[in-house]
C-alpha cells in the first residue's frame, strides 16, 4: 500500500485506451460484488457470534430459535449463491476479455523479448531497441512477445491487460493508445532477482513524429566527432563490451545485452534502474552490479580515464 503511494504508478484505474476502460470496467464490478459479499458474510458471522453468546447464557435476550429453513439456508447460502456469483463473474470476465482487442495482422508488428531483466524491442524495419517502445497514437500496433530465458509478464496496465512470455511459445497483444504520453509498465511476473528492476514505457507519439524516429532508429550510429569519443569507440570495440552489445556501424555485434546504437535518445538505464546521465553511465559501466546485483554484466576490466572515453562515445549515440 505504501508503494502504490510513490511517484505516478501505473495503475488500472486510470486507463488511456479503450481497452483499458473495459478492464476497469470489469475491475469496479468485481470490486463492488466483493464489497456486498463481505459485508453480507460478516454480518452472517457477527449473527452467528450473538447466537453463541445466548447459547452460553452470556446474553440472555437473544433469540436463539432454529434458523429459517434449517439446513437447506447452508445449502443455498453457503453453496448455491457463491456458486451463482462465482459463474456470473466468470462469465462477465470472459465477455470482457473476449472484447478486447485482437491480433491483426495488418497491423504495425513490434516484437517485445523479455530477458533477464530487460526488454529487447525489435520493430520491422531493423530498428533495436530496449525497455522503451515507442507507438504512434490511435494506431493498433501488434507486440509478439517472445522470451529469451524464463517467464515474464507484460504489463503495462494504462493500456492493456497483462500477459506472458512463455518459453517455447510466443504470445501476442495489441495495443492502442488514445493520445500521446508515457504509459509505464512493469514485469508482473517473478522472474529472478531483478524482477523488481525490470521496467517497460510505452511512448506514443504523433504518427509523424513516431516515422521519423523509426527512420532515424534503424540507421547505423555516427562516427564519433570528438577524439575522446574516438578513442571511446576503439576502446569498445577491443574491450569486452562488444562482445554482448551491438552498435550499428561499429563492428560490435554481440547479442546478450541490449542494443546500443542510440542509447543515448533513452532514458534510463538497467530498465529504469537510474537515469541516463553521462555519470550514472560511467558508475553502470564501472560496476553494474552496484546498481542492478545480479545482472548478467560483469564489472568492466578498463581504468577511469578509458571508461570516461567510452562513454564519451556512447553518449554521442542518438
Ligand atoms: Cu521479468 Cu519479472
Amino acid at each position: 500500500m505504501l508503494a502504490a503511494c510513490g511517484g505516478d504508478p501505473p495503475s488500472v484505474l486510470d486507463p488511456q485506451s479503450r481497452d483499458a476502460r473495459r478492464v476497469e470496467g470489469l475491475w469496479w464490478v468485481l470490486f463492488w460484488i466483493s464489497v456486498v459479499v463481505v459485508a453480507v458474510v460478516t454480518a452472517f458471522l457477527l449473527a452467528a457470534m450473538r447466537r453463541r453468546r445466548a447459547e452460553l447464557h452470556v446474553d440472555d435476550d437473544i433469540d436463539t430459535r432454529p434458523v429459517p429453513w434449517g439446513d437447506r439456508f447452508v445449502v443455498i447460502a453457503g453453496a448455491a449463491v457463491p456458486g451463482a456469483i462465482l459463474a456470473g463473474t466468470f462469465a462477465f470476465s470472459l465477455g470482457v476479455l473476449n472484447d478486447l482487442g485482437a491480433a491483426d495482422e495488418r497491423a504495425l508488428q513490434v516484437e517485445v523479448v523479455g530477458h533477464t531483466w530487460w526488454w529487447e524491442v525489435r520493430y520491422p524495419n531493423g530498428a533495436v531497441t530496449a525497455n522503451e517502445i515507442r507507438i504512434p497514437v490511435g494506431e493498433t500496433v501488434e507486440l509478439a512477445l517472445p522470451t529469451a530465458d524464463v517467464i515474464h509478464s507484460f504489463w503495462v496496465p494504462e493500456l492493456q491487460v497483462k500477459k506472458d512470455h512463455i518459453p517455447g511459445t510466443v504470445n501476442r497483444l495489441s495495443v492502442v493508445a488514445d493520445h500521446a504520453g508515457r504509459f509505464r509498465g512493469q514485469c508482473a511476473e517473478f522472474c529472478g532477482l531483478q524482477h523488481a528492476h525490470m521496467e517497460i514505457v510505452v511512448e506514443a507519439l504523433p504518427a509523424r513524429e513516431f516515422e521519423d524516429w523509426l527512420e532515424h532508429e534503424a540507421e547505423p550510429a555516427a562516427d564519433p566527432e570528438t577524439g575522446q569519443a574516438q578513442q571511446g569507440r576503439e576502446l569498445f570495440e577491443r574491450a569486452s563490451c562488444a562482445g554482448c552489445h551491438t552498435i550499428k556501424g561499429d563492428s560490435a555485434a554481440g547479442d546478450l545485452g541490449p542494443d546500443l546504437t542510440h542509447l543515448a535518445g533513452r532514458e534510463t538505464l538497467g530498465a529504469g534502474v537510474i537515469p541516463l546521465t553521462a555519470g550514472n553511465l560511467a558508475d553502470f559501466i564501472t560496476d553494474p552490479q552496484d546498481d542492478k546485483p545480479g545482472v548478467s554484466m560483469p564489472p568492466t576490466e578498463l581504468t577511469p580515464r578509458q571508461v570516461e572515453a567510452v562513454v564519451a562515445y556512447l553518449m554521442e549515440l542518438e
